[in-house]
């Protein structure tokens, strides 16, 4: 056996992942909390093969060279070293939908990854080992592996920071629906941000107040309180984006489209409907809701001038092969 295909779903973050304490290995300074996405996700086929000369890297179609490349390169050492082995080897990674547009495609794709490229080259690793692997190429990565709902323990180390299931799928019937309001690669990456998040003045700050807002979270969650939860999910979000618009340089992520589905949630919520937003580093709104609520809130949005068209998302498995 030398070919595994993986596939794993992006997520979205309750609680961010922003600045990292070790950018080599990426530790973050903070736990973190997510769902995983049954939308969105990244299929992973990795060959090793003896006749090769160097590694070949295809995503999407296309061939990858130069840092994309060496990002998956670097995983694959990982996987080599711990499996014995120099043989390089051919990564297929599918994406089906649009990268690098505020969906975290580098969580599924870094997950799927980590688990094909380990079973291809023999390995068989336990949860734990893979989501360390994944959090090496793309540290919110860490969280697809397990099902449901993911909570990263910041740790201290490599061997300590790596996520555990919150709760399984069933656990909650939230809705993540993803309104694009823009499909074009954002201008500034989650590296770019994750470097420039500690000059923000209000970083210190927001280390002094997570724990709090981490253990009221939880704590909603697991209750199924979805006004509490909503309203610290809307928090966090505008936190990260406060922090990134005030760091050094600036990082401004938001677009008209952003700002107007968030002044219709606000109003939709004063009329009965309730629905939350939150954001990662990138234009788009993910609008959570209670199962009830999909429908009438996936038309509203899909009414909205600024949206473009919208991914209605279930809470989903983990990482698996296929
Ligand atoms: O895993 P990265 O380096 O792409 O960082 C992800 C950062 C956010 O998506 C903004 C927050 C998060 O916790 O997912």
């Amino acid at each position: 056996m030398n070919k595994a295909t993986a596939v794993s779903p992006a997520n979205i973050a309750f609680i961010k992942y922003w600045g990292k304490k070790d950018s080599k290995l990426n530790i973050p300074f903070n736990d973190s909390l997510s769902m995983n996405l049954s939308e969105c996700s990244t299929t992973s086929t990795v060959v090793f093969d003896e006749s090769l000369k160097d590694d070949f890297v295809d995503i999407n179609g296309k061939n990858i060279e130069g840092d994309k490349k060496q990002r998956v390169v670097d995983i694959l050492d990982v996987v080599r070293k711990i499996a014995r082995t120099r043989v390089k080897a051919r990564v297929k990674s599918e994406n089906n939908f649009p990268t690098a547009a505020g969906i975290a495609s580098s969580a599924s794709a870094f997950s799927a990854l980590a688990l094909a490229a380990s079973w291809a080259a023999g390995l068989r690793l336990s949860n734990r080992e893979i989501s360390i692997v994944a959090r090496l190429g793309s540290g919110s990565a860490c969280r697809s592996v397990v099902d449901g709902f993911g909570y990263w323990k910041r740790g201290k180390d490599n061997r300590t920071s790596y996520a555990v299931p919150l709760a399984l799928v069933d656990y909650w019937q939230l809705r993540d629906i993803v309104a694009v309001v823009s499909k074009e690669s954002k201008k500034a990456s989650s590296t770019e941000g994750h470097e420039a998040a500690t000059t923000s003045p209000y970083f210190k700050t927001r280390l002094t107040m997570l724990p709090k807002r981490i253990k009221l979270m939880k704590g909603a969650f697991l209750a199924r309180d979805f006004s509490t939860f909503g309203q610290l999910l809307e928090e966090e979000a505008v936190d990260l984006h406060v922090m990134a618009m005030t760091s050094k340089p600036p990082i401004f992520y938001w677009n008209e489209g952003t700002v107007q589905v968030m002044k219709s949630l606000r109003k939709w919520r004063e009329e009965g409907l309730e629905a939350y937003y939150t954001m990662d580093a990138g234009a788009n709104v993910h609008i959570m809701c209670l199962a009830k609520d999909e429908k009438e809130i996936n038309k509203r949005l899909k009414k909205l001038s600024g949206v473009e068209f919208t991914i209605v998302n279930r809470p989903a498995r983990g990482t698996r092969l296929v």
